[in-house]
C-alpha cells in the first residue's frame, strides 16, 4: 500500500469545513483592509530564496527541497538549473513586484498590498501542527513608504481575523531587529559574547556562528537556550531611527487597544527582518508548535534579489494551525453545517424517475440535495438521510407524483408538512447553507 509521503497529509472532507471558513473570514479581513490577490508558482529558482531568505538560515541551510531541472536534450547546456519548492512566499511575492513592474505607476504614498494562499514546503522534523507540506495565509504591503502605521494596521487586521474566529486566548510578540548597519555593530558585540560559550553550544550553532550569528537565537536546543538567555540583544543596540520607529509602532498599537508583549529575543528565522518583528503565539489547541502568525518589516529585499528600493511589511500564518487552534464548538458547527439540505427518499419506479426532475429543479434553485438510486423500503431509506445528516428529507411516492405534493420532513424535529415544489424552494430560500437565487 503506497502511503503519503512523511511529513505531508490529505485534508479529509471532514475537515475541509474549517478550512474554507478560515479562507473566508481572511479573505474578508483583506477585503475590508484593502489586499488583492496574488497567486505565484510552487517552484522558483533557487537562488531567490538563497539570497532572499539568506544563505545562514536554517530554511535554506536545512529545508528546502531543491533540485536540478533536466536539462534540455538539444541545450548546449549541460545541465539544469537548480529549482526550489518554495519555502515561504515573501521572496516570491516581492519577486512578482519587481518582475511586473508593480512599483512603475505608483504616486509617492502609494502601497501595493497582496495577500496569498498555499503551499509551502520545509523539510523539518515532523511533529503535531509542523509539516513538510504545509499551508500559508499571507500579506506584504510594498511601496515607498515606511509608516508605522502600516505595521499598526496589519496587525489590526489580524485582530479582527481572529476575533471574527473565537480564536480569543493569543499573545502578540513585538520587537524590533534595527537596521542592517546598527545590526552589523551589535553582531560583533554579539559574537564576543558567544565566542566563549562555544563549547557549550550545539553543531548548528557553532555553523550560526560562523555564518549569522543573530541565527542562534532561532535555536530550540534546550542546552543551547540557557546560554541563548544570558547573551546581550538587538534592542539593546538599536539605532536612533529604529528606536524611534518602535516606538511609534507600539504607540500606533496602544491607539487601537491592540496588548502586546515586548520580546528582545524573538529575531524571527529569516534573514530578511529589519526593525519591526512580530509573533502571534496560540495557546489552546496547539501544543509545542505553537505559532500561528509570523511577520515583519523587510525594507531590503527586493534590492537583494535585484529590485529597486521597497519597503515592505507583511505576515503569513500556517492555515494548518490556525484551523487547530478553532475552538471545538465552533469547528462542530461547521462540520454540522456541511450537509445536503434535503435528502430525497422515493418509494417505487415511477416516483425514482420523478425524483431526478425534483432534485433537479431543487439544485437549480440553488438546494442542496441528496440522493441515492437504490429503490428501498421506507425505512431504510430515512436511515440513508439521517446518516446523509441532511437537514430535511423530501418523500416522494406514487400518491405524491399525482398529486404534486411532497411530504417535507424535518429530520431534527421531526415534523412534516405537505408542500409544493414551489412552496419547497421558497421555503430553502430562508434556510441558511442554501443559495437564493433571482
Ligand atoms: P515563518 O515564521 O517562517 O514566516 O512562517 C509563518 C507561519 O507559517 C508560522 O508562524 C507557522 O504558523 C507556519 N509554519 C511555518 N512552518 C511550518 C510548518 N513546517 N508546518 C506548519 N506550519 C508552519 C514566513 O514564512 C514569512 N514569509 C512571513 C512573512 C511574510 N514575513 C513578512 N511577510
Amino acid at each position: 500500500m503506497i502511503q503519503t509521503v512523511r511529513g505531508t497529509r490529505d485534508i479529509l472532507p471532514d475537515d475541509m469545513p474549517l478550512w474554507h471558513r478560515v479562507e473566508a473570514v481572511a479573505r474578508e479581513a483583506f477585503r475590508r483592509y484593502g489586499f488583492r490577490e496574488i497567486r505565484t508558482p510552487i517552484f522558483e529558482k533557487t537562488e531567490l530564496f538563497a539570497r532572499g531568505v539568506g544563505e545562514a538560515t536554517d530554511i535554506v541551510h536545512k529545508e528546502m527541497y531543491t533540485f536540478t531541472d533536466r536539462a534540455r536534450v538539444d541545450s548546449i547546456q549541460s545541465g539544469g538549473e537548480s529549482l526550489t519548492l518554495r519555502p515561504e512566499n515573501t521572496a516570491s511575492v516581492v519577486r512578482a513586484y519587481i518582475q511586473h513592474k508593480m512599483f512603475a505607476d505608483k504616486s509617492p504614498g502609494e502601497l501595493t498590498k497582496l495577500y496569498y494562499i498555499g503551499q509551502m514546503f520545509r523539510r523539518e522534523r515532523p511533529q503535531a501542527g509542523r509539516y513538510r507540506q504545509f499551508y500559508q495565509i499571507g500579506v506584504e504591503v510594498m511601496g515607498s513608504s515606511d509608516d508605522p502605521a502600516i505595521e499598526a494596521e496589519v496587525i489590526e487586521m489580524l485582530d479582527w481575523f481572529l476575533k471574527e474566529l473565537k480564536i480569543t486566548n493569543t499573545t502578540l510578540l513585538i520587537n524590533s531587529v534595527g537596521e542592517p548597519a546598527s545590526r552589523a555593530v551589535y553582531l560583533e558585540t554579539l559574537r564576543e559574547a558567544i565566542r566563549p560559550k562555544l563549547d557549550q553550544l550545539c553543531t548548528d550553532c557553532h555553523h550560526r556562528f560562523e555564518t549569522n550569528a543573530l541565527r542562534v537565537f532561532d535555536c530550540k536546543n534546550e542546552s543551547c537556550q540557557t546560554v541563548i538567555k544570558d547573551l546581550p540583544t538587538i534592542t539593546d543596540s538599536l539605532d536612533e531611527a529604529s528606536r524611534q520607529h518602535f516606538e511609534q509602532f507600539k504607540a500606533h498599537l496602544d491607539a487601537r487597544g491592540i496588548a502586546y508583549t515586548v520580546n528582545p529575543r524573538m529575531v524571527r528565522g529569516l534573514d530578511y527582518y529589519t526593525r519591526t518583528a512580530f509573533e502571534i503565539v496560540g495557546h489552546d489547541g496547539l501544543g509545542a508548535q505553537n505559532t500561528l502568525v509570523g511577520g515583519g518589516r523587510y525594507d531590503g529585499l527586493s534590492e537583494t534579489i535585484g529590485g529597486p528600493p521597497t519597503k515592505g511589511f507583511g505576515f503569513a500564518f500556517g492555515l494548518d494551525r490556525m484551523v487547530m487552534a478553532l475552538p471545538e464548538s465552533e469547528a462542530e458547527q461547521l462540520r454540522a453545517a456541511d450537509a445536503p439540505d434535503v435528502f430525497i427518499v422515493f418509494l417505487g419506479k415511477t416516483a425514482r424517475a420523478h425524483s431526478f426532475t425534483v432534485a433537479q429543479q431543487l439544485r437549480a434553485a440553488g438546494v442542496a440535495v441528496a440522493m441515492e438510486f437504490e429503490d428501498r423500503k421506507m425505512k431504510k431509506a430515512m436511515a440513508a438521510a439521517d446518516k446523509a445528516r441532511a437537514s430535511f428529507a423530501l418523500i416522494i411516492g406514487d400518491n405524491e407524483v399525482a398529486s404534486g405534493t411532497y411530504g417535507l420532513k424535518n429530520l431534527k424535529t421531526g415534523e412534516q408538512e405537505s408542500l409544493t415544489l414551489d412552496e419547497i424552494i421558497s421555503k430553502f430560500g430562508s434556510v441558511p447553507g442554501a443559495v437564493a437565487t433571482g
